[in-house]
């Protein structure tokens, strides 16, 4: 669950509060999407929710835990174990394969499960099964489309089986019909652990995935209420 209090974010050398008192409860489970002009602040809020900006007013908590009160272990932790983020600009490197890319997440998430190479390939291919991806292990990204790099980039971090993923606009680089299929993968993984997905985007077909449709506007997060099923 992710309880955002009275989030203020300002730049320096920026008198604006881009952030000015956010409030909003996600549920566990919940896949929500963001959305909002361009330059409201999406990617700040994602940044302070993942963990990635700490200079921010207002409380973040994170299945109970505040991350102002992490120290330096628990933060690097909760950055490498708990919460997966895609970015916009996904980049995978192109002299590895697609599994040795999804892997990648085990040399920050080291856990039991995924300590020997063959584990690590055996978890690279499940994720990358879940996102649709089925057989591409051994090929390198650049052979294949962007929407498809895109999902590998999700399987990614989905690799250390995070509570919570963030996904950053991720359609720029997504075909069509892509990103809704993702959120609807990503929402049959609701049963198995709870993942949590928040996710800004303009993409019609992810908005429509999700159970719940959050608009940023001067700085606070609105409920849209045409946004739950
Ligand atoms: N590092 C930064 N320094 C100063 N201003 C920034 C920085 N990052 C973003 N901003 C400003 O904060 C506002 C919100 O940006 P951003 O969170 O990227 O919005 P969005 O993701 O919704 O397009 C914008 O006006 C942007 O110019
Ligand atoms: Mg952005």
């Amino acid at each position: 669950m992710i309880r955002i209090t009275d989030l203020e974010k300002r730049y320096p050398a920026d008198d604006r509060r881009v952030l000015a008192g956010a409030r909003v409860v996600i549920g566990a489970g919940e896949i929500a999407s963001l959305v909002g002009r361009s330059g409201c602040g999406k990617t700040t809020l994602l940044n302070i929710v993942g963990g990635l900006d700490t200079k921010y007013s207002g409380n973040v908590e994170i299945d109970g835990r505040d991350l102002r009160e992490l120290d330096d272990v628990e933060l690097a932790h909760y950055r490498r174990r708990r919460v997966g983020v895609v970015f916009q600009a996904y980049h995978l490197l192109d002299h590895l394969s697609c599994a040795e890319n999804v892997a990648i997440s085990a040399l920050f998430g080291r856990s039991g499960s995924t300590s020997t190479p063959r584990a690590r390939r055996r978890r690279a291919d499940e994720v990358l099964e879940l996102v649709g991806l089925a057989g591409v292990g051994d090929l390198r990204p650049h052979r294949l489309s962007g929407g498809e790099r895109q999902r590998v980039a999700i399987a990614r971090a989905l690799f250390n089986r995070p509570a919570l993923l963030l996904l950053d606009e991720p359609t720029g680089n997504l075909d069509a019909t892509t990103g809704g299929e993702i959120l609807e993968l990503l929402g049959a993984l609701h049963g198995a652990g709870g993942l949590t997905v928040l996710a800004a985007t303009h993409d019609p077909t992810i908005v429509a995935a999700g159970s719940r449709r959050l608009v940023m506007t001067d700085g606070l997060i609105v409920d849209d209420p045409r946004g739950r099923p």
